[in-house]
């Protein structure tokens, strides 16, 4: 493949060439696309034929398993989206209303939401430039300056408003650094919440993201490594912890043959038979697609190497399932040139998220210095990651 020494226009222009030279293909190339050439039709057909399209069905529970064998968690709990995993994953922490979450600015808006319907508040912490994920060291930081701690735990000693958790997000796949993170939780006494809504086939220090915070979500969505159509999972540390989960995210229902008795006010977020099977058929080829995704890393990364555009690479300590490719641009010029000159000629790019605290919902969120995570904003591009 043809490397790249070139700025602006001409990098531009490259870029263009070399994403259709990949995917063999003049017409409009998507961020991520799933894709489905194994069973997915054979089990979606047989929920159907089974009549067990909803809820309940044999495609749920063995989902559930596989995310367990290949995550080495200890109970995967699916939901009907990532949003409805986090959501319950912070419930399951002991988040309630009035509480506040220590997560990231440089994230997608459904780390934000889950804990907002629920009445918590985000407060916004800085990312590391090694992994674009919550900074350990800012996290610390931050909580000597405005936390006090005491037999209940963590509080703002202005607002006197509790600290329950801490939400760090892999970004694109890529590990945060969690011993550091743990270490701050533990303490401040806050319960770690993995969002590894992008990172399901990611390790950290050869232990799969999800299994190390008290409780994670995953996503199926389809942009995601596999995709269910719409779903989720959340990850419990602990079988106990599993069951528990399991039974709030299926409305409490104490199990009876016929009587209906809910011993808590439960969430009706099971993931449906019919999403579930696709997911079961996605499993069996993950491994294929991280293997592919690796591989086009590498083509970027090589395409990269000697310009003045940074291709985001693992971090040293992780192995990425690079789910989403990135490239720092070295202005925010260049950023702008770039998107329109991709997606002119049908190559799709896209700027990472506005930060949360930019946002209606959450500009009057308490925040820390937000140094790096605004760099990202100005000069970070993804770039097409489907598996070739
Ligand atoms: C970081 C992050 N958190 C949470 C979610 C929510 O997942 P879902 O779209 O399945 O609700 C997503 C993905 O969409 C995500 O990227």
């Amino acid at each position: 493949m043809e490397k790249c020494k070139l700025l602006g226009r001409s990098m531009n222009k490259s870029l263009v060439k070399f994403v259709k030279d990949i995917y063999q293909t003049n017409e409009f190339v998507p961020l991520h696309a799933p894709a489905f050439n194994g069973n997915e039709k054979k089990y979606v057909n047989e929920t159907i034929e089974s009549t067990f399209v909803s809820s309940v069905g044999k495609f749920v529970d063995k989902f559930e398993i596989d995310i367990e064998k290949f995550t080495g968690s200890a109970k995967a709990v699916a939901t009907v989206n990532g949003t409805a995993a986090l959501h319950t994953a912070l419930h399951m922490a002991n988040v309630r209303a009035g509480d506040l979450v220590l997560t990231q600015a440089l994230t997608f808006v459904a780390t934000c939401n889950a804990l907002h319907h629920m009445g918590a508040e985000p407060v916004f912490i800085d990312v590391s430039m090694a992994s674009l994920g919550l900074c350990p060291v800012a996290l610390e930081a931050y909580l000597d300056e405005y936390a006090l701690i005491d037999e209940l735990g963590a509080y703002n000693k202005l607002t006197k408003q509790r600290f329950k958790a801490v939400v760090p997000m892999h970004t694109f796949g890529h590990p945060v650094e969690l011993d550091e993170l743990l270490v701050v939780c533990n303490k401040w006494n806050l319960t770690l919440v993995e969002d590894a809504a992008e990172s399901l086939g990611s390790f950290y220090k050869g232990k799969h993201t999800g299994t190390i915070g008290e409780l994670a979500a995953l996503s199926f969505n389809g942009n995601k490594i596999i995709t269910t159509g719409g779903g989720g999972m959340v990850l419990c540390r602990t079988p106990e912890l599993g069951v528990k989960t399991k039974h709030i995210t299926t409305t409490a229902k104490v199990p009876h043959p016929y009587e209906f008795f809910h011993d808590d006010a439960g969430f009706n977020y099971r993931m449906p038979n019919l999403n579930a099977a696709l997911g079961c058929a996605q499993m069996e080829v993950i491994k294929e697609y991280l293997v592919l995704k690796r591989e086009l890393a590498t083509k970027y990364e090589h395409f990269f190497e000697g310009s003045d555009f940074k291709f985001v690479k693992e971090p040293s300590y992780a192995k990425s399932n690079y789910w989403l490719n990135a490239v720092i641009c070295p202005t925010f010029e260049e950023r702008e040139n770039l998107l329109s000159e991709t997606n002119k000629s049908n190559v799709m790019t896209r700027p990472i998220w506005t930060l949360m605290h930019r946002l209606p919902s959450y500009s009057a969120c308490d925040r820390g210095p937000l140094t790096n995570s605004e760099y990202l904003e100005q000069r970070l591009v993804n770039i097409p990651s489907s598996p070739v």
